[in-house]
């Protein structure tokens, strides 16, 4: 059985790491993380997007998800990330997602409440867990200033509405932004985290913390992927030694999708290249998978939940 984020999440709080939240869109995906989970012992949220359930479909992506789950014995959650309202945060409660994302972070303050709370109240009574997102993750447009936002204030998270907007929604968990965003071009200069922003949102809110876009966009693999004929140019992530400090101020799950699609590039470019003649799908989707699991594993240590599934009993 699936358990909620929350539960996840309350436990990471107490012992001091987080969480891996993972990206799932198909089986060798899926497979890659579960086994670097099992390899190395640690709970898991998987985190489906809109898109991903468009992707794979509805169905087929829950079905993965219960197989994998039921195949591993790990202590799981099934959540939906980034929905963008309520009918959908409805559907996958209805599907057996145990915990959503609402995503009113483009809303004005008060908008963002009363959504986020219309989400709290029907998912409460169905016991799923709701996170929700203050502040926004502008990404590569915004970021032409001095290697983070140019106008911090007015889109980082302010602690003080975080902490009313906590109380007032009653949700679960709480999405900051504090300079990370999606995709693989997060910063234009210097890659640097508001650290000190979070740990004034870390000492007024009391529920557990998330940080998007926290991929670390690994020079290795895109690496891999450019020498294998891709052109990913000027990507940078966040330092692996910054999402260490943000886990030690009090993150407690820690969102990854790029490094994994990077990864898998890499793998299936690799693939393709060295041996042309191959055309049997299962030999370069088999080595993404390995990649996956390889990435995964690395998340898995950075972010302290090594041998963490015992906690859950
Ligand atoms: O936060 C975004 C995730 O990387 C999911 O992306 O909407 O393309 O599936 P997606
Ligand atoms: P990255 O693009 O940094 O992997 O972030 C993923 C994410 O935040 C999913 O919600
Ligand atoms: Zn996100």
């Amino acid at each position: 059985m699936f358990i909620t984020n929350n539960e996840l999440m309350q436990k990471a709080m107490k012992n001091n790491f987080a969480v891996g939240a993972f990206n799932i869109n198909n089986m060798e995906i899926l497979q890659g993380i579960i086994a670097a989970a099992r390899e190395l012992d640690a709970p898991l949220i998987l985190q489906v997007s809109k898109g991903a359930r468009e992707y794979a479909g509805r169905t087929y992506i829950m079905k993965l998800a219960e197989a994998a789950e039921k195949d591993s014995n790990l202590p799981i959650a099934i959540h939906l990330d980034h929905g963008d309202s309520f009918e959908l945060c409805k559907q996958v409660i209805d599907d057996g997602f145990t915990s959503v994302m609402i995503d009113g972070s483009h809303l004005q303050f008060e908008e963002n409440i009363a959504l986020t709370k219309k989400v709290v109240d029907f998912a409460h009574g169905k016991k799923v867990s709701v996170e929700a997102e203050l502040g926004k993750l502008i990404g590569e447009q915004f970021d032409a200033g001095e290697g983070g936002a140019v106008s911090a204030n007015a889109i980082y998270t302010d602690p003080e509405q975080a902490k009313e907007f906590v109380e007032r929604s009653g949700c679960d968990s709480l999405a900051v932004a504090i300079g990370t965003s999606h995709g693989a071009y997060k910063f234009k200069a210097e890659p640097k985290l508001d650290l000190e922003r979070l740990q004034r949102i870390r000492r007024l809110v009391k529920i557990p913390l998330v940080l998007h876009g926290a991929s670390s966009v690994l020079p290795e693999y895109v690496a891999v992927c450019n020498s294998f004929g891709a052109s990913i140019q000027g990507s940078k992530g966040v330092p692996e030694d910054q999402i260490q400090q943000a886990v030690k101020i009090g993150v407690q799950k820690v969102n990854i999708d790029t490094d994994l699609r990077i990864a898998m590039t890499a793998a299936v470019r690799k693939s393709l290249s060295e041996k042309p003649a191959e055309f049997d799908p299962r030999k370069y989707l088999g080595p993404a998978r390995e990649m996956i699991k390889e990435v995964v594993e690395r998340k898995i240590k950075l972010l302290g939940c090594e041998g963490k599934a015992k906690l859950f009993g």
